[in-house]
């Protein structure tokens, strides 16, 4: 390609090359055709920002370590954020939104914490702030909630939003493994990080919901404030049960409205074989939306994984590239959405507890029904009935150290 019709281009950076923003430049070299047709546009990728240098590489030419080339260059008009973190990305988000250039984002660290500041900014400068990748990866979930449903008022979401502890669950449940056999199994294929605490324990499905919450509010919805627990004290015999009673565990990001306020949370729920949350295996992603007009509507795809989440920051980059001088409406206001009280939320229970407890716990909780497991002598499972959280929670202060695992059961 000549330098002559390369000008003529709209010019994109990359800012990171890890395996989302390779895979952006992958994706718009191997799909050049369609989306210079779709965008109306040639898409010509001119900076790839990175600390390293990448000799051999078919792009290490367009490779720069100073941010400062690619801000202050006006032939650049997209700016794709795929580094990650909220240091260097939101300073640097923020610098090229101000000169005017739209960013397109995989991070929902940054969306989750800066995502209003940083709409506003863009709206200033007439740009846009597009983050379709940070939520459930290829699955396009924000564009669904921002453009398919503008004429819905959605009530409730609620999700498989983490491909690693949505791939571990389904193996200790097909492969009857327990939990660090399987972990360290996906460590191994790369299905899970090699530090995977923000998977394991939550919090990278605690940041999507909150995007998610925030969007259905239109108002902030605190990442912090997300009530979450992850998977690290599931265990095979948690499994069992499940089984015993046509369940299997799933780690579930829910966001429901509560009157004014926004009921959000990250909880393993035991999920009925009747739920289609339930047949979501592996390291696929599902979001379920219930709103006032369309009723339930589902969305199902990779989570992960470097083209398909390539794939919607490059989805992105066509949408800023039609609207350019215009902003793309995002209803996502700064002000905050109020946190529903937890503690006044009903949902029956699964408890295992030590077997010398199974008259205590029939007598705490009334209405249940008690699950024991031929060949287990050490444990026994229960089934209560509907309860408040907080009378749960103090209910099983009087069992104490009898209680093996607690978990809700999705209805
Ligand atoms: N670690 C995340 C997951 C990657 O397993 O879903 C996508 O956000």
């Amino acid at each position: 390609m000549g330098a002559e019709t390369r000008r003529n281009m709209i010019q994109v950076a990359v800012l990171g090359y890890g395996t989302v923003g390779s895979g952006v430049v992958e994706v718009l070299e191997r799909n050049r055709a369609p989306i210079t047709q779709k965008a109306g546009e040639g898409l010509n990728v001119k900076y790839i920002l990175d600390l390293r240098d990448f000799p051999g590489d078919p792009y290490e030419d367009k490779v720069v370590h100073d941010v400062d080339v690619i801000l202050e260059d006006d032939e650049v008009s997209v700016v794709c954020e795929t580094m990650g973190g909220i240091g260097a990305a939101y300073q640097f988000t923020r610098r090229a939104l101000e000169r005017g250039k739209s960013v397109c984002t995989s991070n929902k660290e940054l969306v989750a914490a800066h995502g209003p500041e940083l709409i506003a900014i863009a709206r200033q400068h007439q740009c846009n702030y597009m983050f379709e990748a940070s939520v459930a990866g290829g699955i396009p979930i924000i564009r669904a909630i921002n453009n398919a449903m503008t004429g819905e008022v959605i009530e409730q979401i609620d999700g498989i939003l983490n491909g690693t502890t949505n791939y571990i669950l389904t193996k200790m449940d097909k492969e009857g493994a327990d939990f660090d056999t399987v972990l360290r199994k996906a460590q191994e294929k790369g299905y899970a990080e090699r530090n995977p605490q923000a998977d394991i324990e939550g919090h990278d499905a605690r940041r999507k919901v909150a995007i998610l919450a925030s969007l259905m509010m239109g108002k902030t919805v605190d990442a912090d404030g997300v009530y979450t627990e992850g998977i690290t004290k599931i265990t095979q015999a948690d499994i069992q049960y499940a089984k015993s009673a046509g369940k299997t565990i799933k780690l579930l990001g829910s966001s429901k409205r509560e009157g004014d306020c926004v009921l959000a949370m990250v909880a393993p729920f035991l999920v009925g074989k009747d739920d289609p949350l339930c047949m979501i295996d592996g390291v696929f992603n599902a979001v379920c939306v219930r709103s006032n007009m369309l009723g339930d509507s589902m969305y199902y795809g990779r989570g992960a994984g470097k083209l398909p989440t390539a794939s919607a920051v490059v989805a992105d980059v066509v949408d800023c590239v039609r609207h350019q001088g215009r902003i793309i409406p995002c209803f996502w206001e700064k002000e905050k959405a109020p946190l529903a009280n937890l503690g006044e939320i009903e949902h029956r229970f699964f408890l295992r507890v030590k077997s010398g407890a199974k008259e205590a716990v029939e007598a705490i909780f009334p209405g249940g029904r008690s699950v024991c497991l031929e060949g287990r002598t050490e444990d026994v499972g229960y089934f209560t009935a509907s309860l408040k959280e907080k009378d749960f929670a103090e209910r099983c202060e009087i069992l104490g150290d009898t209680v093996l695992s607690k978990i809700r059961v999705e209805e």
